[in-house]
């Protein structure tokens, strides 16, 4: 009886599992070249006049983001936030793509 009880939580950890995994997957397939050039064209000059420099500090600040779906939300939120609000979801990865490899490095 116990076990039959449990199967539905077991079952959903690895729904939860197996999402996050997809998550991970969908900022390793971004083109960070791409994102590169997207980031500076973009994103940088707001936080530019926020910070100073190139605005790159804005990524490596020690109360920056500390998960790769964090990262994705926040950079979601500047994109609508901002005027530059059309950016597509492809184009969203590859400037996730581009700050993970840069600033973050979340493995997976
Ligand atoms: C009009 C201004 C503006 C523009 C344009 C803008 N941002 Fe931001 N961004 C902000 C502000 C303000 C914050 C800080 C919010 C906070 O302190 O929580 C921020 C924070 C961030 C962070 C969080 C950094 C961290 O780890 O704490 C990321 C990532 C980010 N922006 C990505 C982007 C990307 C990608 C773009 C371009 C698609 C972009 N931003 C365009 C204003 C902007």
């Amino acid at each position: 009886m116990k076990t039959t009880k449990l199967y539905p939580l077991v079952l959903s950890a690895l729904v939860l599992l197996t999402s996050q995994q997809a998550l991970a997957l969908a900022v390793l397939l971004g083109d960070p070249e791409n994102g590169s050039k997207l980031e500076s064209e973009r994103c940088s000059g707001c936080h530019m006049r926020m910070l100073g420099g190139d605005g790159s500090e804005i990524y490596t600040r020690p109360e920056r983001i500390e998960t790769v779906e964090g990262l994705m939300q926040r950079v979601e939120i500047c994109n609508v936030n901002t005027q530059n609000g059309e950016l597509s979801s492809d184009q969203l990865d590859d400037i996730t793509a581009h700050l993970n490899e840069t600033y973050y490095l979340f493995d997976d």
